[in-house]
């Protein structure tokens, strides 16, 4: 397969213009997209089920890389995107520890269309489970796993959307005290701070454009 990298717009969603362009040029043999969501660069982009509508209409699928999930849980799905598939990296968002070369595992959601496809465990067809295996053990590192069924327990749904809202606010808060030395290439459409009491989920995108300077100790 060929990565074609679609262009970003000046707020860094993503260029519709050039996704109409390359759907069009690579129609017949378009496979997929896969789309970071909410971006790396912290863009919440409105119009991703249109994006994903126009891969399913070119007849493609839909990858949303599950990497900054941290910025969704409790708030939106993945799913009703118009993703296909999914993973989850319990590193970033459910408290496995990130660092020392892994041990990596977590959850690949997919629709049900995409069943036959998922990789099994190629040890163990008579369970209806054949296709090629995703580790080398059945289970991945599945010893690192009650950690994040702790803290999904500990937390609870509602503590959970709590830590998505509080990740937000502090990833916005860092990008406000940093922005004098280091540029933030995309700042959204808001016009005044967001704190946590004023804080709602109706914001697309929540990096005002131009934050209050406060002390750290305001
Ligand atoms: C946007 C994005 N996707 C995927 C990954 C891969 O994550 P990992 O290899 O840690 O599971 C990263 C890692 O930082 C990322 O930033």
């Amino acid at each position: 397969m060929k990565v074609v990298v679609v262009a970003t717009a000046s707020d860094g969603t993503i260029d519709h213009a050039d996704l109409t362009a390359k759907i069009e040029q690579h129609r017949d043999a378009l496979s997929c997209i896969m789309i970071t969501y909410p971006s790396t660069h912290g863009v919440y982009d409105a119009d991703v089920r249109e994006v994903c509508d126009a891969i399913h209409a070119a007849g493609g699928q839909v990858y949303i890389d599950g990497a900054n999930l941290n910025a969704l849980v409790g708030l939106a799905q993945p799913g009703l995107f118009g993703g296909d598939v999914s993973h989850l990296n319990l590193h970033k968002t459910f408290c496995i520890p990130h660092g020392g070369g892994g041990p990596g595992v977590g959850p690949v959601a997919a629709r049900a269309h995409l069943a036959p496809f998922m990789p099994g465990n190629a040890a163990d067809p008579a369970n209806g489970e054949s296709g090629t295996p995703i580790s080398a053990s059945r289970y991945g590192s599945a010893g690192v796993l009650p950690i994040s069924w702790a803290y999904v327990k500990l937390m609870g749904g509602q503590g959970l959307t709590e830590a998505t809202k509080s990740a937000l606010l502090a990833a916005n808060y860092i990008a406000s005290r940093l922005n004098d030395f280091f540029p933030v290439l995309y700042t959204g459409e808001g016009d005044s701070w967001p704190t946590s009491a004023s804080w709602t989920c109706a914001s697309s995108r929540p990096r005002p454009a131009s934050p209050p300077r406060t002390s750290p100790s305001a």
